[in-house]
């Protein structure tokens, strides 16, 4: 019976965390805007490409890339690293949704 309760728990747990972090993914975007631009069309200081360019799957291998290899990326690469480093990579991949939904450019 216990065995049952902390099973039932853990689901009601990840259930939440999965949620929030799709409800979360504007608020976390607002963290971005500085260098990215409001609607991430900008080229970022020292970077070679906007992300609004990108489709949802390039955004996530990129930014999971960044926070798991640290060899991955261009000579700014050490201001992305800290960049997704709060973040989980579930965060990360609800932004790259939320960036290629709201603001994608097709090249
Ligand atoms: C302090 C400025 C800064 C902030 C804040 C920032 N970035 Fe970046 N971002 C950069 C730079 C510079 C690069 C290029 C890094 C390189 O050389 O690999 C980059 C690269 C990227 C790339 C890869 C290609 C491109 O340029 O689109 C993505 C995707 C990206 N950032 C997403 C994000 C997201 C999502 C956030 C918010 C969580 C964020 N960035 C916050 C500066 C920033």
């Amino acid at each position: 019976m216990k065995m049952v309760k902390i099973i039932a728990a853990t689901l009601l747990v990840t259930g939440a965390v999965s949620f929030a972090s799709a409800a979360t993914a504007d608020v976390n975007f607002k963290r971005c805007i500085a260098c990215h631009g409001t609607k991430a069309e900008k080229v970022p200081p020292g970077g070679t490409i906007a992300s609004a360019t990108l489709t949802a799957a390039e955004i996530k291998k990129t930014l999971r890339s960044y926070k798991t290899d640290k060899t991955y990326g261009g000579k700014m690469k050490a201001t992305m690293q800290i960049q997704v480093k709060p973040f989980s990579e579930e965060d990360l991949d609800a932004l790259a949704d939320y960036i290629f939904t709201n603001f994608h450019i097709a090249k």
